[in-house]
């Protein structure tokens, strides 16, 4: 039979770690699995609220405090413990709050997801992700560095808030990919070429196109089908004359069948200033609903450090701000794009 930590972890809708105890909380954020509470959290995929309660000195231990912005990175609710009389005869933050309180904050966190569930029911989403490779030959490419997270945060979203999901995933890990709620729809794809006929098919009937792919803008002219070789006897390298790819999501964006909904993704370096004019002009240009400006580069938009996403709309406006973890980030785009389809006259 399945493991007793497994089947908790999979029938619960939600865990409660009560009280949390500095200890817990490292173990929770470093993602522990050698007793029952750390295996049972880190094996589900419900929503997490956990209780501190410790003394003072340990909650603003700069290594407690991390370990809660960790977890609440990762989605987790941590409510903040109150002050009052401790345990350890002191007095100070670090008191448990009252269990109505808890029982308050569990149940909000359940009728949010609840409310999250039905966002874009009935509704199709197309989610682009990952970066596409251009052939130079058969076994080498012109390729970069996305790894698919964010779009897949967002295919997640949108499948937990009721959506039917198709990601496109170009050259996205597989591990990523299985982590993906089951009935998510995934078509692998390698060039830009094979990114666009699959967008063009999985769009035609769709609510939504969401396009976070970095797609190369420009391809090898012409790839061989041989293994390029050198020429021992010669010293010259060759040249490689690449040429413009389609633009998929202003060609979508343009078109006249195209979903009721196009949102674009742009990565700009600059002061808030220049990258706003970039994002409107950008919103403009490729005929989307929104672009999804996020501002990279320094702290903000690598590794597991937090996005910083303006939502400009057509006319380069900032329609709302997420800032947070890619999922966080996720929830806020979907339940935009839930109110945008639901405003549009049916
Ligand atoms: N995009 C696309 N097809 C391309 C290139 C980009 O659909 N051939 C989409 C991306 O998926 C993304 C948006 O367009 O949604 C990004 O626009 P792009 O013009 O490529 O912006 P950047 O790569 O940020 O660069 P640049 O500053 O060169 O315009």
């Amino acid at each position: 039979g399945r493991a007793e930590h497994v089947e908790l972890a999979r029938i619960a809708d939600l865990i409660i770690v009560v009280p949390a105890t500095a200890n817990s909380l490292a173990r929770l954020a470093c993602g522990f699995a050698d007793d029952m509470v750390s295996l049972t959290v880190l094996a589900s995929d419900a929503p997490v609220v956990v209780a501190p309660a410790m003394h003072s000195n340990m909650w603003l231990a700069p290594a407690t405090q991390a370990n809660v912005r960790t977890l609440r990175e990762r989605g987790v609710h941590v409510i903040d413990p109150t002050s009052g009389a401790l345990g350890s005869g002191d007095s100070g933050i670090g008191r448990l709050p009252e269990p109505e309180e808890i029982a308050r904050a569990a149940l909000e966190v359940l009728s949010a997801r609840e409310q999250a569930s039905h966002l874009l029911s009935g509704r199709t989403v197309v989610v682009t992700a990952g970066g596409t490779r251009e052939p130079i030959d058969p076994v080498r490419f012109l390729g970069n560095r996305s790894s698919g997270r964010q779009g897949l945060a967002i295919a997640s979203a949108a499948a937990r808030a009721g959506a039917s999901v198709r990601v496109i995933a170009a050259n996205v890990e597989s591990a990523l990919l299985a982590a993906l709620p089951s009935h998510v729809q995934v078509t692998r794809v390698g060039s830009a070429l094979q990114m666009r006929e699959a967008t063009i098919a999985q769009t035609a009937d769709a609510d939504a196109l969401v396009m976070t792919a970095a797609v190369a803008d420009f391809r090898p002219e012409s790839s061989y089908q041989l293994k390029m070789k050198k020429d021992p006897t010669n010293e010259d390298a060759p040249t490689i004359r690449l040429v413009r790819n389609p633009d998929i999501l202003a060609e979508i964006g343009h078109s006249e069948a195209r979903p009721p909904l196009v949102v674009g993704f742009a990565a700009e370096t600059g002061t808030d200033e220049e990258i706003l004019a970039y994002g409107a002009d950008k919103a403009a240009r490729k005929g989307a609903d929104f672009i999804c400006l996020n501002r990279v580069g320094e702290n903000v938009g690598f590794g597991d450090v937090p996005n910083d996403i303006r939502l400009l709309d057509a006319s380069g406006h900032i329609a709302a701000r997420y800032v947070g973890s890619k999922d966080e980030v996720a929830a806020g785009l979907v339940g935009h794009m839930a109110s945008f389809l639901d405003n549009l006259k049916r």
